[in-house]
């Protein structure tokens, strides 16, 4: 802690100053988890946490669209990325005349854009989705058939689930989807009795092959109810670290993938962020209303 102390100081000071609160994700490493965030959760906590938050400022410690999805929910705020280079490969994988061309290709079927999209690609959407609610949304439409991009996994996970035919696009996590089915077997032959937990962005042979599989903060909730012995958490690094924290006495098995984008935060740009205004997200208002209502449609059902 030593070597953080200066700027976690500083930040909780610019905090004050600035009427700001940070709201992190599950993903930011634990000196920001536990040195500096207001609020931490995942994709869905972090969207709810956003309408509700008062302050002048919100320091997203996340990636970008994240950042737009705050920014989206409460539009009067001033909304910081401290580096707004901070992507998502699944994000990227699909623009808005993408999606214009599948509404084409399936007149009539209704689209659902996981939260891990651009605001462009929200605007053309009829609802949101994260990996916390996604079979609720699918179900909660009331069709037989929905478009379901652009996390391919993601879709594959919840048509094993539902009776809802599901559409989906070809993205990928360039995180999760480097675990294997073998990853599995050759964990529980090295860690007899181990849990596995998997995001459900792992392709479907992964999660048939694992204990449960969860938004990350329904694995943190797991590992609080269930206090497994030993327990390994298939997805980004630093999700283990914040959660063993709280469990001295469960043994977390540790092999996971980094997400290069979730740590271009750092302490030294929040601070920045703080100190000089860095980087604000702004959103065209038409597009915004538009993006707007396919999250509101989300968090209302
Ligand atoms: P959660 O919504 O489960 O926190 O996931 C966000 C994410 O980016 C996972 O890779
Ligand atoms: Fe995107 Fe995967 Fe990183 Fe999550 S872990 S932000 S889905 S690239």
């Amino acid at each position: 802690w030593a070597l953080f102390a200066d700027d976690v100081e500083a930040i909780w000071r610019l905090k004050r100053e600035r009427n700001a609160v940070i709201l992190a994700h599950n993903y930011q490493t634990p000196e920001i988890f536990h040195g500096v965030a207001d609020i931490v959760g995942d994709s869905l906590a972090l969207a709810r946490e956003a309408v509700t938050a008062e302050a002048d400022v919100i320091v997203l410690a996340g990636v970008y669209f994240m950042a737009e999805t705050a920014k989206l929910l409460n539009p009067s705020k001033t909304v910081l990325i401290p580096d707004a280079g901070a992507g998502c490969s699944l994000a990227d994988s699909i623009t808005p005349a993408d999606v214009r061309l599948m509404r084409l290709a399936h007149p009539g079927v209704p689209v659902i854009a996981y939260v891990n999209t651009s605001a462009a690609v929200k605007a053309e959407v009829d609802i949101c989705c994260t990996s916390g609610n996604a079979k609720k949304i699918v179900e909660g439409l009331g069709v037989p058939k929905v478009i379901m991009l652009p996390d391919q996994y993601l879709a594959k996970n919840v048509a094993a689930e539902t009776d809802v035919e599901i559409i989906a696009w070809a993205g990928q996590c360039e995180v999760h989807e480097r675990f294997t089915a073998q990853d599995v077997r050759e964990l529980r032959a090295g860690h007899p009795g181990v849990t596995v937990l998997v995001h459900p962005e792992c392709p479907p042979d992964v999660v048939a092959e694992a204990d449960f599989a969860g938004s990350t903060a329904a694995m943190a909730d797991f590992v609080g109810d269930r206090r497994p012995a030993r327990v390994v958490l298939l997805t980004e690094c630093s999700m283990s670290d914040n959660v063993a924290v709280k469990y001295p006495d469960i043994d977390f098995v540790r092999p996971c993938n980094l997400c290069p984008h979730m740590k271009k935060i750092t302490l030294k740009n929040i601070r920045a962020a703080l100190e000089d205004n860095l980087h604000e997200v702004t959103i065209d208002p038409a597009l915004a209303e538009r993006a707007r209502a396919s999250v509101t449609r989300m968090l209302a059902l």
